[in-house]
């Protein structure tokens, strides 16, 4: 019999690839989503369009905050917790309500319906972003983490949750710290998407800071290898991160995208936001040790592949 795994905020950007790549492995796949108004859920039901069209493909549509959990898991070997509220610019002040529901009560409640599986692997998305700024780089599993967003605290929180419940309950558990994870469907608030959008549209970029900040970019693709791995996982290690396996500047990812576009951008530099670390840059090796981990995408072919969708997603979305 297939066995069937879960995939939680699977409308997503990273769940969606996710549960595409389980369905081509012949897996059956239950997708839960609640459909939040984070960014145009218009994006969100076109990512799933072609996974809803196919057999193996079932969607719960509910929050992980309402849903009866315990009964919605049941058979499932393994479940990827993607959901999340996202975006560290919005997690201040008021709005950071919703960071406590999808990212801290969520996590929990799904914890605890783990306790019922029998076995079944629980792989927590993860973020850099529980590292903060570090004294030093590149970033190692075991270095201090200090998130210096909200957001960060709900993602190290939603870490410890899952790691509570491996130490209290036996529940297993790997951990994945992605670094800012980019190609097609990436969300709309992300750097990358904001920039080719603006370089198709001919409009102005905005460059948060100048441009010298920089990032270990990680391909979506990538991303799911490394799931993949976390799922037929054997040994104990539970964090994980995963980064791109380069390190680059901002500026330097501006030149990329001109150039994939062939055309000039305007940039436009403002603001440092709070809450973004100036450097991120993942340490690899045991990923690389324990799951196989190895990314392969360049940053010009993964940003090719972002411009393509853009374009038609524009086209499917009308300008509207
Ligand atoms: N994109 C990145 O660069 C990045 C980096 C580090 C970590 N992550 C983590 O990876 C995961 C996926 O990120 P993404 O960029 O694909 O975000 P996304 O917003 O595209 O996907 C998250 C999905 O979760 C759903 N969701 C939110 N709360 C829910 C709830 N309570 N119940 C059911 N569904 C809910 C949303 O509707 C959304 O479709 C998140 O946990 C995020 O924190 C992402």
């Amino acid at each position: 019999m297939a066995k069937r795994v879960v995939v939680t905020g699977a409308a997503g950007f990273i769940g969606s690839h996710l549960c595409e790549a389980m369905v081509a492995r012949g897996l059956d796949v239950l997708g839960i989503d609640c459909f939040t108004d984070y960014y145009d859920p218009r994006i969100k039901r076109d990512n799933l369009a072609a996974l809803l069209a196919g057999p193996r493909f079932q969607l719960i549509e509910g929050s992980l905050s309402a849903l009866d959990l315990e009964r919605v898991l049941a058979g499932a070997s393994t479940v990827f917790h993607h959901a999340a509220q996202p975006g560290v610019r919005a997690s201040w002040g008021k709005t950071f309500e919703p960071y406590i529901e999808n990212n801290i009560r969520a996590t929990q409640r799904l914890c605890e319906a783990m306790r019922a599986l029998d076995g079944a692997r629980l792989v927590y998305a993860s973020s850099s972003s529980v590292y903060g700024n570090t004294a030093e780089l590149p970033m190692r599993e075991d270095h201090r983490t200090r998130p210096l967003s909200p957001y960060g605290v709900t993602k190290l929180a939603g870490e410890a949750l899952c790691l509570l419940y491996a130490d209290n309950f036996g529940v297993p558990v790997v951990c994945l710290r992605y670094f800012t994870v980019y190609g097609p469907r990436q969300r709309p608030d992300m750097a990358f998407h904001r920039f080719i959008k603006a370089g198709l549209e001919g409009a102005h970029i905005d460059v948060y800071g100048s441009g010298t900040q920089t990032r270990d970019f990680t391909f979506v693709d990538d991303v799911v290898a490394a799931n993949l791995a976390a799922m037929e996982y054997a040994g104990e290690v539970p964090v994980f991160n995963i980064g791109g396996g380069s390190r680059v500047t901002l500026n330097h990812v501006l030149d990329v995208i001109g150039r994939v576009l062939n055309r000039k951008l305007d940039v436009r530099y403002t603001e440092t936001q709070k809450g973004d670390v100036m450097h991120t840059f993942a340490d690899v090796s045991l990923a690389a040790r324990e799951l196989g981990y190895a990314p392969k995408t360049t940053l010009e072919a993964g940003l090719l592949h972002e411009a393509e969708w853009l374009e038609s997603l524009g086209r499917r979305l009308g300008k509207g």
